[in-house]
């Protein structure tokens, strides 16, 4: 992202941002002191938008124009990036907000960067405007995108009635003390969960209990839901999802999908468990979801595109190491992510190296990778005891050198 007088460029956009004197202190952007939101260190969540939304049209929707709603688009800028973007496969988008300056402004950035032909742009209430699009819009949607401030429960049933089979949810939380187990009460509130308390998986527990969340909602619905990409960055939490019609298909989703992580004095919170397995399990923390969290063919497309077609996005490096990160985890995804500092504690030994440790872990026959997570997290199908005896022989070698 780069400031000029009242413009950023982002992406292949030029945004105008409504009031930016009296949101730049020293030069820096403060994002909460404008009167239309404006996030630079969303950038990263936009651009994998952008390649998610070009890799689910490549590879699931070739033939259909994909027709986008944003409800919650302030100053236009996924909208207008979608339409710049995406690809020629991206149909038409519409872009609304509740409030009027918003509108106003989302509207001179559609016209500046001409692309009033593709995007619209409406005063709504999100649930309202979705709601109404379900029942009197003929053209399907197949691209939903949920940006809130905070939590997006109260969206996601409405934006699951309105996207169409095969198409594409995309929803961002900012809610990560929620979702990561500093507030129970909370949880159990917003996202029907026992979420008990915050652990050191917290950032993949909160990811999981927002797909959890949403695939109940869509089951509801009589849908189900796929993940293609779950991922934590930075303040917040991103899923993307195909949602499909079918109540057999979603009787199948919850049966699979649903389950807990279950504690355990031995080894803390380190088993994922489908739900019937939990249901009598003393402490657990769910229902949650403990399914996969990442598409293999569809992330190797966002990469494909990433190192060919976009090197121009600012933040494409991160996402080129993160996807790749990711692709290493992905063999692993249904084993929860541990951090070697817990576990250390745990055994009361020092921290080894995460190359070390994976290393001694596969030298004794199992797998095991790095996770996106944390930087000190790690992923196996190791029992987490043995992993505990691994950490005391590593640390008794560390000592008797
Ligand atoms: C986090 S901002 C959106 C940021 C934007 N999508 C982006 O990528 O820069 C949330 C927006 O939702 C709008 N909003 C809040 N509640 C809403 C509601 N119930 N219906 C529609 N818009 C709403 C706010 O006015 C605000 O502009």
């Amino acid at each position: 992202m780069r400031l000029g007088q009242a413009v950023v460029k982002e992406g292949k956009a030029l945004i105008h941002l409504y009031d930016l004197d009296q949101a730049l202190t020293g030069g820096l952007l403060e994002p909460a002191r404008l009167n239309v939101f404006y996030n630079p260190y969303m950038t990263l969540n936009r651009d994998i938008s952008v390649l998610i939304l070009r890799a689910y049209i490549d590879n699931v929707a070739p033939h259909s124009p994909v027709n986008i709603v944003e409800p919650m688009t302030a100053t236009g800028v996924r909208a207008v990036r979608y339409a710049l973007e995406a690809g020629e496969g991206v149909g038409k988008v519409i872009a609304s907000d509740i409030s009027e300056k918003a509108v106003s402004i989302a509207s001179v950035n559609v016209k500046i960067n001409n692309v009033d032909d593709k995007v619209k742009v409406v005063r709504r209430e999100a649930r309202s405007l979705m709601y109404e699009l379900r029942w009197e819009n003929p053209k399907p949607i197949l691209y939903v995108d949920i940006d809130p401030f905070g939590t997006p429960a109260p969206y996601i049933l409405a934006a699951l009635s309105l996207v169409g089979h095969r198409g594409l949810l995309g929803v961002t939380a900012t809610d990560l003390a929620v979702l990561e187990g500093s507030k129970p009460k909370a949880s159990k509130r917003r996202y029907l969960v026992y979420n008990i308390e915050k652990i050191p998986s917290s950032k993949e527990v909160g990811v999981r209990i927002l797909l959890g969340f949403i695939a109940r909602m869509a089951a509801m619905l009589d849908k189900s839901v796929e993940p293609v990409l779950a991922y934590s960055h930075r303040h917040y939490a991103r899923v993307f999802l195909i949602v499909e019609r079918g109540s057999k298909r979603s009787d199948k989703m919850l049966e699979d999908n649903i389950g807990c992580v279950k504690f355990s004095e031995q080894t803390g919170y380190s088993l994922m468990l489908r739900w019937d397995e939990c249901l009598g399990a003393q402490k657990t923390i769910g229902p949650l979801w403990v399914g996969n969290l990442f598409n293999r063919d569809l992330l190797n497309t966002v990469l494909r595109l990433a190192e060919n077609e976009y090197s121009y996005m600012d933040t494409i490096n991160e996402i080129i190491n993160m996807i790749r990160l990711i692709l290493e985890e992905e063999p692993l995804q249904y084993y929860i992510h541990q951090r070697i500092d817990a576990l250390a504690s745990k055994a009361r030994t020092s921290m080894p190296r995460r190359d070390l440790l994976l290393q001694y872990i596969r030298d004794k026959g199992y797998s095991a990778s790095r996770t996106h997570f944390s930087p000190v997290g790690f992923r196996t199908d190791a029992p987490m005891n043995q992993v505990l005896e691994i950490l005391r022989l590593l640390s008794q070698r560390h000592f008797s050198k």
